[in-house]
């Protein structure tokens, strides 16, 4: 099929790429010309496991990328993926939405092919049909007999995107009518996994909902780990017992300094923006939030109950990034927990083997250090912030902190004498 992907940030690149390794022809529709550029060099301009390898293959065979819109008449399939970033108050910024469909629109203006217009970025329900629908129909007019309209909502990790495309738990399809959601769901027919088709609104609602769900385990377990600790249990353990009931699943119980990233945090407040605006309170959603924005606190608490004052006193911080496997920062864990320790005055000792250089534009002034055991020299305390698995194999470095207080705000240190945030 002829695929066109419009937006090579991280979503629209690795969906492009996917489908191209599948045998599908794709096009890209980047704006920016120095990330085309990139991607029509092979080059990924982020970094994310397997797609070098990939991309590679691709690139300049059956995957092109391009600054403007010219061509893509001949696309069976034309995939939004552009940003929905929050605004001020956490709702969902639609302009790159709007754009994106009414350049669409123009673009195929006199095309008599049929063209399955699909949005995969996140939006809120009802967004596709009262925002790209009308969007890309106002400059083609009464044609709607060649377009037709889905919403196929992405569910990839970073870090494991590639794994996620390729092997999804299911495949999520809300469309404007069979006829659409068909040519959808051919694109995807290498893949073997459970299609769920539905209406717009139920797909968008899909994607909201899943992330909302999987933060909100995320929390629960905080909170229950910050009981635990009080009591004196090992909150990996209770939840280890409670993971075996089939209902629960043992995924996404692990507790400690709460979620961060590009998604959860961006997706759950607009949701609950989403619900005020129709007159309902989500009274969870909130709290889901309110325990992921005070854990960071937990973590200095503790320090400071430990070693006191923290005025001038060296704290290496080992892991940046908001999870293993990615040099992303967005909305990390570690920054919360960095402020705070520089307005208490501490002096700060960074790790991380990803993530050093996007934390450099946010904190320019920590000293960086490209090794666990440099960082660790001389120090006052630790604090690990990221569950990066080469940390498991830590041991012989921490003889060289000043105190041997190692404080974890993720599970993943395999030494002794560790005190974790909630655990
Ligand atoms: C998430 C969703 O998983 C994905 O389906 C969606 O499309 C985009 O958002 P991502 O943000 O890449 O993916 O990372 P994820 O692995 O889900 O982790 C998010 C955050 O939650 C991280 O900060 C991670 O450290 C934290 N987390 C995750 C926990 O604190 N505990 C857990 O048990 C799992």
């Amino acid at each position: 099929m002829n695929i066109t992907v419009i937006g090579g940030g991280y979503v629209g690149l690795v969906t492009a790429s996917c489908f191209a390794y599948l045998g599908h022809t794709v096009r890209i529709v980047e704006i920016d010309t120095g990330k085309a550029d990139l991607i029509n060099q092979g080059v990924p301009p982020i970094y994310e496991d397997k797609l070098e390898e990939i991309l590679r293959q691709i690139s300049g065979k059956n995957l092109s990328a391009q600054s403007h819109y010219e061509g893509i008449e001949d696309a069976d399939i034309i995939l939004i993926c552009v940003g929905t970033p929050p605004q001020d108050d956490g709702s969902a910024d639609l302009r790159y939405i709007t754009g994106a469909s009414e350049s669409i629109g123009y673009a195929l203006k006199g095309s008599t092919k049929y063209h399955v217009i699909t949005v995969k970025s996140t939006v809120p329900p009802g967004t596709t049909e009262s925002v790209v629908i009308p969007a890309v129909m106002k400059p083609l007019g009464d044609i709607s007999d060649t377009v037709g309209f889905c919403m196929n909502p992405e569910f990839l990790r970073e870090g494991r995107a590639i794994d996620d495309f390729l092997h999804p738990d299911r495949i999520v399809i809300g469309g404007t009518s069979q006829k659409a959601i068909e040519v959808v769901q051919k694109a995807y027919e290498k893949l073997d996994a459970p299609v769920i088709t539905t209406s717009l609104k139920a797909a968008e609602m899909i994607k909201y909902t899943s992330n909302a769900f999987l933060a909100t385990k995320i929390s629960f377990s905080n909170e229950i780990g910050n009981i635990c600790k009080k009591l004196g249990i090992d909150v990996y353990e209770v939840m280890k017992g409670v993971g075996y009931d089939h209902r629960i699943n043992p995924y996404f119980l692990n507790a400690g300094l709460g979620f961060g990233g590009s998604c959860f945090p961006k997706d759950v407040m607009a949701l609950i923006r989403l619900a005020e605006r129709y007159g309902e309170e989500p009274v969870l959603l909130k709290s889901v939030i309110e325990v992921n924005e005070q854990q960071p606190g937990r973590i200095i608490q503790l320090l400071r109950t430990r070693i006191g004052d923290l005025k001038e006193k060296k704290i290496a911080v080992l892991g940046l990034a908001f999870k293993d496997n990615t040099d992303d920062v967005r909305d990390s864990r570690s920054i919360p927990v960095i402020s705070e320790l520089l307005e208490q005055g501490a002096i700060i000792s960074a790790f991380d083997p990803m993530a050093a250089d996007s934390m450099k534009k946010i904190f320019p002034s920590l000293s960086y250090y490209t090794n666990a055991g440099d960082a660790l020299e001389g120090a006052d305390a630790c604090l690990v912030l990221t569950e990066w698995p080469e940390f498991s194999k830590l041991g012989s470095e921490f003889a060289r902190m000043k105190n041997q207080v190692i404080i974890e705000g993720r599970k993943i240190l395999s030494c002794s004498g560790i005190e974790g945030v909630c655990w």
